[in-house]
């Protein structure tokens, strides 16, 4: 996933706007930036490895022009190089593009068009060098449809061409979101990036493009007639993209759940009871969803079995193919999704609508390609997730599925309360007693390579969603196992000392789970419990509110506590992990 983002109105800073817009999208890819303008009519272009949160716009203040693009990237095809960070352009210097997503027929047309024209290993070169070709014969609008024509795969592109006042772009199966200011746009990944300017968006569908220029025109690319679009007012706040007074994204997004939650759950009643209709009457009901996501996904099946008495399907999404025979147009396919963009979910869509089936999504990013894809979708409302750990996200999706299964056996109410009595028990938690007590812990066990997370029943999945968290900010080795599982071969890997992890709650497997936790500590494991009542076995007690069913919402958030001060400790940045992208909008 990478950032990329375009401006185009009366400012003449627009490289300045450009490049504090990029920083605000640094959590989509951060190891390679770049800028591309016009200036006394010749392109020019700036661009290298490194964050984009070093660039200085100072360096660019002088630089005057009333366009640029940038681009802030995740490197997928090509190494991390100055040569392979965007912006690309043609051989001829007419043409640059900023590109996210994959054009899976590169090779091909990097042939076509003569492989010694090409200075970089990028897939996202072949766009700019296409464009150039066909400019040659043509206007520059015709000149991007006929180069888009001959791609294939995901993409979003921001387009210039020398000599031509105004910006292109299109989008198949990545995100581009266009913003409309006072006379001037916006053309993003993302919101965050143009917020400080407007809260007025279009968004972009698959298989269009818009021209920007004094005014804004969409096309409709498969039958290339304009498309009117509705502006839409987004009610997030600028600041709420900000880190405020934290040192990272990732602990501001954990702290806000003692209001996120309270958001998810604050959906229209009608609705909520139509969605439940629609899980009751469907014949085959399967969750999928990726990473963090999809174990919210099984909590869910958890919830829906144990309070709607309703069986369900968990498959990640790039599993899903295992359940495409099952598929019919009775069926209801559920994905939960906090960026609305990831391919292997949008994939495991395709494959539903394909057989007539419905498809539920529960998503963050209001707008995103799932939500628009959907044939029902929810919005958690948690605002802003910029850290690529997802935290509040988490928390939110599950007590929206939660709150459906209240729903589904007719105790919406009651749901309701039971929800709101929890996030109010954890806003009382998350106090600055709480965060220090939990950085103790986490300078206990920090320099250990391995740790392993064990729950029962609800908390199984919760067990699998703390490794995620553990191992993508700290990069400690960390698992998570059912607790009843440990004896079946994982308890071989308990040694003196080993941290383990248990999550316990006042439920009916609360015993199950004290007597796995005792074969660990016998085995000399440092017992961190999670719980809402202390245990002789525990050599650290994390008290947590007693909630009931809803302990995944509370068991999980002193594990993202623990992730965050380990990788602290450590000397890592939370917010942006080595490897990972904050959405994965690419197979
Ligand atoms: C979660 O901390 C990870 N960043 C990752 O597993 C993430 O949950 C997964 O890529 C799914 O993303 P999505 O919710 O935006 O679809």
């Amino acid at each position: 996933m990478c950032g990329i983002f375009g401006y185009i109105g009366k400012k003449e800073n627009s490289l300045e706007i450009v490049i504090k817009g990029l920083q605000k999208l640094e959590y989509r890819g951060y190891d390679s930036w770049g800028v591309a303008t016009e200036i006394d009519g010749q392109l020019f272009i700036e661009k290298k490895v490194g964050k984009i949160s070093e660039a200085k716009t100072d360096d660019f203040h002088d630089k005057k022009c009333q366009f640029a693009i940038g681009h802030t990237r995740w490197a997928t095809h090509g190494g991390v190089t100055d040569i392979n960070a965007h912006p690309h352009f043609s051989s001829d210097k007419t043409i640059a593009v900023v590109h996210n997503g994959i054009i899976e027929n590169y090779e091909e047309l990097r042939d076509e068009l003569g492989r010694d024209n090409f200075i970089s290993q990028t897939d996202s070169e072949v766009v700019a060098q296409l464009i150039a070709k066909f400019r040659k014969e043509m206007s520059f609008k015709d000149a991007v449809l006929a180069a888009i024509n001959k791609l294939k795969g995901r993409y979003a592109i921001v387009v210039m061409n020398v000599g031509e006042n105004y910006l292109i772009a299109a989008r198949r199966g990545s995100p581009l979101i266009v913003g409309v200011g006072d006379g001037e746009y916006f053309l993003a990944s993302d919101i965050p990036a143009f917020l400080e300017y407007t809260q007025n968006v279009n968004y972009l569908d698959d298989d269009e493009m818009v021209i920007v220029d004094g005014n804004v025109e969409f096309i409709n690319l498969t039958t290339g007639r304009s498309v009117e679009k509705r502006l839409i007012n987004i009610d997030w706040k600028a600041e709420g993209a900000e880190k405020g007074e934290y040192d990272h994204y990732m602990l501001k997004e954990i702290m806000e759940q003692k209001d996120s939650i309270l958001r998810a759950i604050n959906q229209d009643t009608d609705e909520i009871m139509h969605i439940a209709q629609q899980i009751k009457k469907s014949r085959g009901c399967f969750f999928s969803g990726c990473g963090t996501a999809g174990k919210v996904c099984m909590a869910g099946e958890y919830f829906f079995s144990l309070i709607a008495n309703r069986h369900v399907n968990f498959a990640p999404a790039s599993e899903f193919p295992v359940y495409h025979h099952f598929l019919r147009p009775e069926s209801l396919l559920v994905v939960v999704s906090q960026s609305g963009e990831t391919a292997d979910v949008l994939e495991a869509m395709d494959a539903a609508k394909s057989k007539n089936a419905k498809v539920l999504s529960i998503v963050n990013a209001e707008g995103s390609t799932i939500a628009r894809q959907s044939d029902f979708s929810l919005h958690i409302k948690a605002g802003p997730e910029k850290a690529v750990a997802s935290t509040k996200a988490a928390t939110s999706q599950m007590a929206l599925l939660m709150l459906i299964a209240t729903a589904m056996v007719d105790e919406l109410q009651e749901g309701r309360r039971q929800l709101a009595e929890v996030a109010s028990k954890i806003n009382d938690m998350l106090n600055p007693r709480f965060l220090t007590y939990i950085k103790a812990v986490a300078e206990k066990i920090k320099d250990h390579e391995n740790c392993y997370i064990i729950g029962k029943a609800e908390n199984y999945p919760m067990a699998l969603e703390a490794a995620i968290k553990i191992q993508e900010v700290s990069y400690v080795h960390a698992e998570g196992f059912a607790a009843g599982e440990l004896k079946h071969g994982p308890i071989a890997l308990v040694t003196d000392g080993t941290p383990c992890i248990a999550l316990v709650a006042n439920d009916e497997v609360k015993n199950d789970t004290i007597n796995n936790t005792i074969e660990l500590k016998a085995r000399g494991a440092h017992i961190i419990g999670i719980s809402p009542e202390k245990h002789e076995v525990f050599d650290d007690w994390i008290k947590v509110p007693d909630v009931g069913i809803a302990s995944p919402l509370v068991n999980i958030i002193p594990t993202q506590l623990l992730a965050y001060y380990i990788a602290v400790l450590r000397g890592l940045d939370p917010d942006m992990p080595r490897n990972l992208a904050k959405s994965v909008t690419v197979k």
